[in-house]
């Protein structure tokens, strides 16, 4: 009996046996209802082998239970060696992106970067840009203002002044930034970017502008021949102002920024005489500039940071 314990590899196997031994009509069973016919040392004999018999099974149970989860756990078994789900790198947004190669470039040149806050003073938005508060050139803009008077900046023209009002004459800078103004529509956001330079030193020239325009179109937007269209326009912190479209790729004419010569009295509002000096500025969108080089559509997806846009854009 004890060997054929020993013996059984399965659950069941024990069950039925164990049945067979103690159950109603089991043998073990049987014996015991026999023992009081038995003498002393025979009772004795029986009670040790029921009590050594249970054990037996009560241990084979435990043995084959632990066999069987053993056998589970090897084929549950972790594969370490196997490729791990591929991870969700992250990339540059397109306006980060952009952001980086823009002044590179510029810095190349010999622009140097400043910047200024979000939340501009009337002086620095307008009034010192020659604009003053009669002045309609105030309505090309629709501005955001707070309580306190203050304005979200609307362009990042107040950059230029906030550099000169620090560093006089003799200022090559470029400025980077968000600029706000209520408007909305699949190519106007309320909140969108724009890119300053200025130039002031003695002896500047609109050819000079010109100049650094060509190549810094040619290097951003990877372009060998640029060609541009130089139209007149009216901005009230240049004089004369320009408008300068570059020819795309598909034969069409892109407006692609606004510049001219610093006026006067925006010199003279920072403390530079203009009768020494003179210098050009220049505005570009940096949405429109990141749209046109990654060949985006929609100006609201853009600032959207859905990742899934990004990712189906090639990001
Ligand atoms: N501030 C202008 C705008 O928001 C852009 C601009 C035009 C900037 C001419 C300039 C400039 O520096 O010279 O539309």
């Amino acid at each position: 009996m004890q060997d054929q314990i020993k013996n059984i590899n399965t659950l069941e196997e024990l069950q039925a046996l164990y049945t067979a031994t103690f159950g109603k009509n089991g043998t073990m069973t049987a014996r015991l209802k026999e023992m009081k016919n038995l003498d002393n040392d025979a009772r004795a004999a029986l009670n040790r082998e029921n009590v050594i018999l249970r054990e037996l099974f009560k241990a084979r149970q435990t043995e084959i239970e632990n066999a069987v989860l053993m056998a589970g756990l090897q084929q549950q078994k972790l594969d370490v060696s196997l490729n791990a789900m591929p991870a969700n790198r992250g990339t540059l947004h397109p306006m980060t992106q952009s952001l980086i190669e823009i002044s590179e470039i510029l810095e190349s040149f010999g622009y140097a970067p400043y910047t200024g806050p979000d939340i501009e003073d009337d002086w620095h938005n307008f009034t010192a840009l020659n604009t003053p508060d009669y002045h309609p050139a105030r309505d090309m803009q629709d501005t955001f203002f707070l309580e306190n008077g203050n304005v979200m900046r609307t362009q990042t023209s107040a950059i230029q002044i906030r550099t000169m009002e620090k560093t006089g004459a003799s200022v090559k800078m470029f400025g980077i930034g968000a600029t706000y103004r209520k408007e909305m529509d699949a190519t106007h956001a309320p909140m969108f970017g724009q890119i300053e330079g200025l130039y002031v030193n003695k002896n500047i020239t609109m050819s000079d502008l010109i100049g650094d325009i060509r190549a810094f179109l040619k290097r951003f937007f990877e372009i060998d021949d640029v060609e541009l269209r130089i139209r007149p326009s009216y901005f009230p912190f240049t004089d004369p102002s320009i408008e300068i479209d570059l020819k795309w790729k598909n034969g069409r004419w892109l407006e692609i920024m606004g510049a001219g010569m610093v006026h006067p009295n925006v010199l003279r509002n920072c403390g530079i005489n203009p009768d020494e000096y003179q210098g050009f500025a220049f505005g570009f969108g940096w949405d429109r500039l990141a749209m046109l080089k990654y060949d985006l559509p929609d100006l609201r997806d853009f600032r959207g940071n859905d990742v899934r846009w990004l990712k189906s854009a090639g990001f």
